[in-house]
C-alpha cells in the first residue's frame, strides 16, 4: 500500500515500504515544516521545477542520503553540478526506475533560480510529474496555471491521484483547480501550495466544497499521512 506524507507547501514523500520518494523538498525556511531536512532519507528525490520553494534541501538531502535527482535536463544538471547523482528526463518522457515509471508533463509556469549577486538563472521549462507507484498513478501538476491539456493528461494516464496547487496568485486558484480536477478525472485529489505564505492563503474547506462529487479530497495537515 502507497503511503503519502505531506511535508508543507508542495512536499510530501511517497513510500511503499521498500521504495522512498520525496518530492519538492521544502523543508529548511518553510514556516509549516513539522519535521528537520536531517529526518529525511529518501532513495529518490523528484523536482517540478527550480524555484527555491521547490528545489529547496534537495541538493543537501542527496548528498547526505545518496538519492538519486530526477527532473529535467536543465535542472539536474544544476543539481549534478553541486554534487548530487541525477537522472534527467525531458517533457513528455518516460522511464521505469525501480520503483515504477516516471513521466514529466507540462506546467505553465517557469523555473528559475536567484544567485547570491541577483541574477536569474533559467532552469529549463517547469513539470509536472506522473508517478505510476505500487499500483497507483499519481500526478503531481507542479505549480502550474489551468491549461487545457490536462483534459489529455487525464484521458491518456488515468491519475488515481492528482496533487495540485490551490494558493492562486503563482499557480491555479481555487476555481480553477475545480476545473483542473473535472478535466482530469482522478478519483483522488490533495491540495497544496496553499497558507504557507500570507499572499497564498486559502480555505480547503472552499475547495472540498467546490469539488463536491467530482472527487474524493483529502486536505492534509503537514506531517500527516494518508494511504493511497
Ligand atoms: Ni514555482
Ligand atoms: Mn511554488
Amino acid at each position: 500500500m502507497a503511503e503519502l506524507t505531506y511535508h508543507a507547501h508542495a512536499s510530501y514523500s511517497l513510500s511503499d515500504g521498500s521504495h522512498d520518494l520525496l518530492f519538492d523538498p521544502f523543508i529548511t525556511g518553510n514556516p509549516l515544516a513539522t519535521i528537520s531536512a536531517d529526518d529525511l532519507n529518501p532513495d529518490y528525490i523528484l523536482l517540478t521545477h527550480g524555484h527555491g520553494d521547490h528545489i529547496g534541501d534537495a541538493v543537501p538531502i542527496a548528498r547526505r542520503s545518496g538519492a538519486t535527482i530526477i527532473a529535467s535536463f536543465e535542472l539536474a544538471n544544476y543539481c549534478e553540478a553541486q554534487g548530487a547523482e541525477t537522472h534527467d528526463l525531458g517533457i513528455g518522457g518516460a522511464y521505469t526506475f525501480p520503483f515504477g515509471r516516471v513521466k514529466l508533463t507540462q506546467a505553465t509556469h517557469s523555473s528559475s533560480i536567484t544567485a547570491d549577486d541577483g541574477t536569474i538563472v533559467y532552469l529549463g521549462n517547469p513539470a509536472g510529474i506522473i508517478v505510476r507507484f505500487d499500483g497507483k498513478t499519481i500526478y503531481n501538476t507542479g505549480d502550474t496555471g489551468l491549461f487545457g491539456d490536462m483534459a489529455l493528461i487525464g484521458r491518456l494516464e488515468k491519475p488515481d491521484v492528482v496533487i495540485m496547487p490551490i494558493g492562486d496568485n503563482y499557480t491555479m486558484g481555487i476555481d480553477d483547480a475545480v476545473e483542473a480536477v473535472r478535466m482530469i478525472g482522478a478519483g483522488t485529489v490533495i491540495p497544496v501550495h496553499y497558507n504557507t505564505f500570507p499572499v497564498i492563503e486559502q480555505d480547503p474547506t472552499e475547495f472540498v466544497d467546490k469539488v463536491g462529487d467530482l472527487a474524493r479530497c483529502v486536505v492534509l495537515k503537514p506531517g500527516e499521512s494518508v494511504e493511497l
